[in-house]
């Protein structure tokens, strides 16, 4: 949630500010502002997206070779004006920007507010500035030492990003639990919150950790803990390319992630799936095999597209290996003081590996002795660093808000991580592992297949796009593929969406079907395709309107469907990530057919920092 951007170097820093911004904004986009220091201190912001700051600032001074930027994702206070970030202290003398919620921000305000203070915003961010410089005034320290001591007694999540008029030379960057990378270059500095705005200046960064300040200046950056003592950093080499961050002749990110997917599944199989050796390498499950195969219980941890991978994954590990499994919302998981056993073994599933209840419920399960696996997307990031061994899904960045080429990742490192747990574990026989081995192998060019031709996807979702509600159905596998379309529907196009499994319609949600609603069976030949077909029938008889995704060569669904589209055949647990892909498509053209933003939709941001 909200992206963080800071340059101070030779370049001019608000060009430098305003493009990493943009490349950022998939964190929040209800507000943005920068500060530049250019003989004093300026600060300009702007409800709305980094589009409208910048038309905002035509015809303005904006020289200076320090800057820090911001896009908002509002958490106190609504989006506007006086809300959006950078924030004055009451001095005007210091300005700074923050992703993250401060917790006891209101004692500290009652506090500041008997000694006189105002705010212009309802942030909390501007109580921890006033915070930071009724410190430094009182104790006539440095801005560096106040905002330790200031640091030290607030809780919560942050990275700030914090600038002096007295100090144009210097930016001041805290991080705890919201993600802070430096990108180091040649007398210059970029500080954001993920590589993204830094890949095209520099590709050696330094992760700032949790508990860690920086001061930056053009040619040093010293990174100290909260005790005042020097921590040296650990410069990483970005193994990214700028053409990755870019939509490459596609008209949303959305739609290009949705077509990478061919690549990005064949890039998370490859030196892993080794289907005519029969081999499947994939170091972090091989160096803790041992404790996998053995747990007595293994919980998934994750939130929204991630959860619902985490939903695959408990049908794959329990049928291929038969080990209990149970997927648990990070947010419910984290607060309910929850059971966990010598032995379990935690799987997180994070695209950003950012997001907050996932970190925490993660801190609090190692905490009591839990074993750590994380399926993460994002290199270096909070939740691949906290666990204790893992797996990346490799699926690139991802930039459109709705995730899916890291829904299909996830799913890809899952099914290879079930199949070779069980291979160990002597819980699958060889013909049928080896079989899924070939299944698996095949995935990425039936994604290709279905992506040929999109315009009968693009039809139904003009057709139906004005729908008010819909509904998504599968049974087995599909059950959470139903999930996620619905997710996804709701997420893009507004339009109210729930997903079932099949046969709980007739314990309540066929009460709502009649000729309008259109519902979306995920009904590809399964082992449940008999039953399924009778479900259809079931909503048939009340006249909803039926979209299937069906089988190629199947002729009794689309018998009795209104609209059909057709995935390759496929084993029944590699089939999600083919049947996922229309419903993204779905969701993605009814959006578009609507005018929204597909990429930013209102109200939501990718990286979820704060809980
Ligand atoms: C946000 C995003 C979702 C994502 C969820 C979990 O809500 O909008 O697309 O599925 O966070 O994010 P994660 O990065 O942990 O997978």
């Amino acid at each position: 949630m909200c992206g963080i951007v800071g340059y101070i170097g030779h370049r001019q820093a608000y060009p430098v500010v305003i493009k990493g911004l943009k490349r950022l904004e998939y964190r929040g986009y209800d507000s943005a502002g920068v500060a530049l220091l250019n003989h004093g201190l300026k600060v300009y912001k702007k409800k709305g997206k980094v589009a409208d700051l910048e038309d905002s600032v035509v015809g303005l001074d904006l020289g200076g070779q320090v800057g820090i930027g911001h896009t908002r994702w509002a958490t106190h206070g609504e989006p506007s004006d006086r809300n959006a970030h950078p924030h004055y202290s009451a001095s005007g003398q210091l300005a700074m920007i923050h992703n993250g919620i401060i917790e006891n921000y209101a004692q500290i305000k009652e506090e500041l507010q008997h000694k006189g203070y105002t705010f212009k915003s309802d942030t909390d961010t501007e109580v921890l500035l006033n915070f930071i410089e009724e410190i430094r005034n009182n104790n006539e320290c440095s801005l560096e030492e106040a905002l330790r001591i200031a640091l030290r007694r607030i809780v919560g999540a942050y990275c700030i990003l914090l600038v002096d008029a007295a100090d144009p030379d210097t930016i001041l960057a805290a991080r705890k639990g919201s993600p802070l990378v430096i990108g180091i270059g040649k007398g210059e500095h970029f500080l954001a919150s993920d590589a993204s705005p830094i890949i095209e200046y520099t590709k050696e960064v330094v992760y700032v950790n949790d508990y860690q300040i920086a001061i930056v200046r053009a040619d040093e950056l010293i990174l100290k803990n909260l005790g005042n003592e020097k921590q040296t950093p650990f410069i990483t080499r970005l193994d990214m390319e700028l053409a990755a961050i870019e939509k490459g002749g596609y008209e949303h990110f959305m739609l290009k992630e949705i077509h990478e997917q061919p690549q990005t599944i064949f890039d998370c199989l490859r030196g892993r799936l080794l289907p005519e050796s029969g081999m499947i390498t994939m170091g972090g499950v091989e160096n803790h095999l041992e404790s996998l195969i053995h747990a007595p219980r293994i919980i998934i941890v994750a939130c929204g597209t991630s959860w619902h991978a985490g939903l695959v994954a408990e049908y794959l590990i329990e049928e291929l290996c038969r080990i209990p499994v149970e997927v648990e919302y990070a947010s419910e998981f984290r607060y309910r003081n929850p059971i966990i056993h010598p032995g379990d073994v935690i799987i997180a599933i994070s695209q950003s590996g950012e997001t907050a209840d996932t970190l925490v419920a993660l801190e609090n399960a190692k905490e009591k002795g839990a074993f750590i696996f994380g399926v993460v997307n994002a290199v270096g990031s909070s939740i691949a660093r906290l666990s204790h061994a893992g797996a990346y899904t490799h699926s690139g960045p991802e930039i459109g808000v709705a995730s899916t080429k890291a829904f299909t990742g996830q799913l890809a490192v899952l099914t290879m991580m079930a199949l070779k747990m069980a291979r160990a574990k002597g819980t699958v026989s060889d013909e049928r592992y080896r079989t899924l081995l070939h299944e698996l192998h095949a995935v990425p060019e039936k994604v290709a297949a279905i992506l040929k031709d999109t315009a009968s996807i693009k039809a139904i979702a003009e057709k139906y796009k004005d729908a008010s509600d819909f509904l998504f159905l599968g049974r087995g596998y599909n059950f959470p593929v139903a999930l996620e379309g619905a997710l996804k529907l709701k997420e893009i196009s507004y339009i109210h969406a729930e997903g079932y499994p099949a046969a709980e319609m007739k314990h309540g949600p066929i009460a709502l079907v009649d000729e309008k609603l259109p519902v979306v069976f995920v009904a590809t030949r399964d082992r449940f395709y008999e039953k399924i077909v009778s479900n259809v029938q079931e909503i048939k008889a009340r006249k909803g309107r039926i979209i299937c995704i069906a089988s190629e060569g199947d002729s009794t669904i689309p018998s009795m469907a209104d609209d059909v589209i057709f995935v390759p055949d496929a084993d029944e647990l590699v089939g999600p990530m083919l049947s996922v892909v229309p419903l993204q498509l779905l969701s993605y053209y009814a959006g578009l057919a609507k005018g929204y933003d597909v990429d930013k939709p209102r109200n939501l941001a990718k990286s979820v920092t704060v809980e």
